[in-house]
């Protein structure tokens, strides 16, 4: 047996005729009973068209190079864009490969014992342009490296599988960092840009050259039932960072990493301001993040295109360095508003609330020293912690208080060595209602009966877009036998 999928009974009946043929004529070699591998999924959208990696030459040996046969297999099946759509089936296998890059109304499926294995051979990884909102790539001036799964100005598109595995085969991109010797910036694992309608869902990420999810320009975008793992100290490994992006939903991902778990961004200091295109409407549910350098979500510091109507709920943070935390600098302009983030529990946390305003990190010297950003209404809700260092940090930027602070409802427990003094605040104004220990007097505490009302940091209860859209059940049958 090659695998244990689910198959319908009439399935089961034509595969049982159909293996039984190629062991009686061929043999039965498991290459081509895999041909059937009949399964179901849940997508945004189902495919008319359906090919395996197989039928384009793919090689699942862990050491021939499959480049050529992914994007031979995505160029024909893009044919099929306006006929129903198409999916790719990934096999199990190892399936080294360099980038290949997507087409809409198409679906990437990997096996659960697929695994996406990042070529190291830096002629598999074409150059592109930087971001127009970030001038210039992160890691060195001048073009980046297109990311290991690639896409732009895509509708539909979906990366799924039965949680089959992205190795990005970090290390060798991680030592030429360290070792200052990247010429260009280090790619992604997954970005989508300037497309509508896109998932990514039930798959797990290793050990990412740099970013593992960027989904950049991009509207309608659900991350799902994804694990991210990267080692703790691994270079700029962020999870999910959605950037420059309106509705997206990332939901039951469980993230370890070397930077934050999720970042939330939209282009960096002039030229993101230029460009002007904010994030938001961006849902996070039931996230589990192990960060001990970095946050659980972060905004910024790239913000200057805006952020603005973020809600999180239900997540779990276990030695990380800070819960939510707000990176900004003068020159960033922008603007952070109406954050909204409840249900949290923490064990083991330098601190839980973190802003910084002097965040730094400039693309050059050409920003704005004028360019200030505002910081609005950002609320936090009904959440424990354990084994705290330091309750909160709260740094604005003098002259551009951060405004309408709200924490409401909030336990934390110091660690045995705790800083004395819990909460260091400057340049901000709110209040708090509940929270334990007593927070700084910029944060002074309301009660139920004080004039402003907002004591319980209220999280708004309408219902934003990206969660309308509905999933189907799609069905992928063998190569085309059916
Ligand atoms: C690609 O598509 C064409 C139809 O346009 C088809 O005839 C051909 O067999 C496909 N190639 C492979 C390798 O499946
Ligand atoms: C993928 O798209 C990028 C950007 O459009 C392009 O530079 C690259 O050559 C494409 N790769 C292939 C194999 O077509
Ligand atoms: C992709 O979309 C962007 C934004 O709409 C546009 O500026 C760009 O020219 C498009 N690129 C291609 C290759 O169509
Ligand atoms: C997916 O695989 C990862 C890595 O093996 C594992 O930690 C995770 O629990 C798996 N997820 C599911 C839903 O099986
Ligand atoms: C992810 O996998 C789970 C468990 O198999 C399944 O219930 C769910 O529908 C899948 N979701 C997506 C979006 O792929
Ligand atoms: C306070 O937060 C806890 C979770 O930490 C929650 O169970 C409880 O319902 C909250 N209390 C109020 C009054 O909202
Ligand atoms: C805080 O510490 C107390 C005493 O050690 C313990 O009973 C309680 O469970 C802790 N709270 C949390 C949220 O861990
Ligand atoms: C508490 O946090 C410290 C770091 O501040 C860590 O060394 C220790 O293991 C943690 N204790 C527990 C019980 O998690």
């Amino acid at each position: 047996m090659c695998g244990n999928l689910r198959r319908t009974r009439v399935i089961e009946i034509l595969s049982a005729i159909i293996v039984l043929g190629l062991v009686t004529s061929r043999g039965a070699e498991c290459r081509k009973a895999r041909l059937l591998d009949s399964f179901d999924y849940t997508a945004i959208n189902c495919r008319t068209h359906s090919a395996s990696l197989t039928d384009f030459g793919g090689v699942g040996d862990g050491i021939t190079s499959n480049t050529k046969a992914f994007q031979s297999a995505i160029d024909n099946l893009s044919q099929y864009t306006a006929d129903g759509g198409s999916q790719l089936f990934v096999p199990e296998g190892k399936w080294l490969t360099g980038s290949f890059n997507l087409t809409s109304h198409f679906t990437l499926y990997l096996h659960k014992d697929a695994v996406l294995l990042a070529s190291q051979d830096v002629s598999e990884w074409p150059l592109i342009d930087p971001l127009p909102s970030y001038g210039r790539g992160r890691d060195a001036a001048g073009g980046r490296y297109v990311s290991l799964i690639f896409g732009t100005n895509l509708t539909d598109v979906v990366i799924t599988g039965d949680n089959g595995t992205i190795d990005g085969q970090g290390e060798f991109w991680w030592q030429q960092f360290h070792k200052g010797k990247l010429k260009h910036t280090r790619p992604y694992l997954i970005e989508i840009m300037h497309s509508d309608q896109v998932q990514i869902s039930n798959l797990t990420l290793v050990n990412a050259p740099t970013w593992n999810v960027h989904p950049v320009y991009s509207s309608n975008v659900v991350v799902q039932g994804i694990t991210i793992i990267a080692p703790i100290t691994s270079p700029n490994t962020d999870g999910i960072n959605p950037d420059s992006c309106s509705n997206v939903k990332i939901e039951d991902c469980y993230i370890v990493s070397g930077d934050d778990c999720v970042a939330i961004k939209s282009g960096w200091d002039e030229y993101g301001i230029k460009y002007g295109m904010p994030t938001k409407g961006v849902i996070i549910r039931r996230l589990t993040c192990i960060s001990p350098y970095s946050a659980v979500i972060a905004l910024g510091s790239e913000m200057s295109g805006g952020i603005q109507d973020v809600r999180a709920e239900d997540i779990l943070a276990i030695n990380t360095e800070s819960a939510v935390r707000i990176k900004t600098a003068v020159g960033r302009g922008g603007y952070v508003k109406d954050i909204y983030v409840r249900g949290m529990t923490m064990k083991t946390m330098k601190w839980v609330f973190k802003m910084n305003g002097d965040y730094g990190s400039h693309p050059d010297n050409h920003y704005d020293p004028n360019a200030f950003p505002v910081i609005q209404n950002i609320n936090y809700r009904d959440m424990v912690a354990d084994n705290v260092t330091m309750a909160g940090r709260l740094e604005g930027i003098s002259g551009d208080p951060f405004k309408g602070i709200c924490i409401s409802n909030v336990t934390i427990n110091m660690s045995r060595k705790p800083k004395k003094v819990q909460w260091v605040c400057t340049d901000v104004e709110g209040v708090t209602n509940g929270v334990v220990p007593q927070p700084c007097s910029l944060l002074p505490e309301k009660g139920a009966e004080s004039p402003e009302g907002i004591t319980s940091c209220a999280f708004p209860t309408d219902t934003l877009p990206v969660d309308y859209l509905e999933f189907k059940t799609c069905s992928y049958r063998g190569s085309n036998f059916f």
